[in-house]
């Protein structure tokens, strides 16, 4: 194993984020919205994606160099055909945790054979506990039904217990905070509110459509009072709060109130092959091509070594109305 990388802000990686599909089922509102990601868009081609093979093998050269946490995304990564053989084999990297965020609405096909694979813990997204808002959400007539079934799937799969992302759109799904906490409150599952992010450059972002998190909290304390609980590790992306009267924990995160960035240990893996050192980022740095080309471990192991040595990202830190508009990678690429 090769010494462990530092970027030039003093972070280290540890957490590997890999999207295995640009597909999705839904088209929420602040991702893929419909406009955009339309009956034209153009998906990447089969031959485009990495293989399992290929993305095993970079995940192997990242824990060698200290990454402890892999997270599969999309798009929606339930999509991406016999996703649980590349589970079986990244759960055969030593000393990592193994992870999936999904929008649960495959979990009652699949719950199963992922914990079978290995798979470690889920994360479901549910924007909404109301049919009609969480329809607006997703603009695909996805009920609420679908995504509890999952989440209870998961659950008797295994994986409890649960986090659960809500996005908050002000105006759109801000109005089911506290639904959306007493329906969780009490079933050991963690939600966990959102703050909206200017990810990519076509989900017409505005920061008086952020609801922050300060007032998630404060709007949940006076019906059911809260307290903030010490982080299960430093760096940890959720705010940590449970409920006074012991129901459980939720936690908030706060991106754009709250920059995590000097934190920040993550990299991202996109279904095409390209590292990518924050979410926010302009442009990527080439793997595939390499893989492709014969590299071998060594050479990769360099590849992988500079592009987080040069890291300098902090952008939810210095984020304005207009980097807000600068073109962007899109979330459906590099995940969450
Ligand atoms: P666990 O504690 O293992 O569950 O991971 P986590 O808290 O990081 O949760 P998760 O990976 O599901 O991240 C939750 C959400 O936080 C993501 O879906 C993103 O919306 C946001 N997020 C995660 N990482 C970053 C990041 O590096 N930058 C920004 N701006 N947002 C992030
Ligand atoms: N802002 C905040 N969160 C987002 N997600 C996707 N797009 C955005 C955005 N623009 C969330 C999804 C999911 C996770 C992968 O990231 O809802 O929970
Ligand atoms: Fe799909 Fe998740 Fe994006 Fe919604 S947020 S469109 S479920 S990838
Ligand atoms: Fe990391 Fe970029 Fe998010 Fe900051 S904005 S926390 S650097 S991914």
């Amino acid at each position: 194993a090769g010494a462990l990388l530092v970027d030039q802000r003093g972070r280290t990686v540890h957490d590997l984020r890999i999207s295995v599909t640009d597909r999705c089922n839904f088209r929420c509102i602040y991702c893929m919205p419909r406009e955009v990601f339309d009956a034209d868009h153009a998906f990447l081609a089969r031959k485009e994606l990495l293989s399992f093979e290929e993305i095993t093998r970079v995940a192997r050269l990242f824990a060698a160099r200290g990454v402890r946490k892999i997270r599969i995304t999309g798009g929606e990564p339930l999509l991406r055909k016999h996703v649980e053989n590349l589970i079986a084999q990244l759960a055969e990297i030593p000393d990592v945790e193994l992870t999936l965020t999904t929008n649960g609405v495959l979990l009652p096909k699949l719950a199963r054979v992922l914990r079978a694979a290995g798979l470690h813990r889920v994360t479901v997204s549910l924007d909404a506990i109301d049919d009609a808002t969480f329809r607006k959400m997703n603009d695909a007539d996805y009920p609420v039904s679908a995504v509890l079934k999952g989440i209870a799937a998961a659950e008797d799969a295994g994986f409890g217990p649960i986090k659960v992302n809500m996005v908050v759109k002000r105006g759109v799904n801000d109005h089911g905070v506290i639904d959306m906490a007493r329906h969780f409150r009490g079933t050991g599952h963690i939600l966990r509110f959102i703050e909206f992010m200017d990810v990519g450059s076509s989900n017409g972002w505005e920061m008086s459509a952020v609801v922050p998190s300060r007032e998630i909290i404060e709007r949940i304390h006076q019906v059911f009072p809260v307290e903030q609980i010490e982080p299960n590790y430093t760096g940890e992306v959720a705010e940590r709060w449970r409920y006074s009267d012991g129901s459980g924990e939720l936690g908030v995160i706060s991106s754009v109130t709250q920059a995590f960035c000097s934190t920040c240990t993550r990299i991202r893996l996109s279904t095409e092959g390209k590292l990518y050192t924050c979410l926010f980022a302009q442009s990527g740095h080439d793997l595939r091509t390499l893989l492709r080309a014969g590299a071998s471990d060594p050479d990769l192991d360099r590849a992988i070594a500079a592009v987080w040595q040069h890291r300098e990202d902090r952008y939810s830190e210095i984020r304005t109305a207009n980097t807000a508009g600068l073109r962007k990678i899109e979330m459906s690429y590099i995940g969450g």
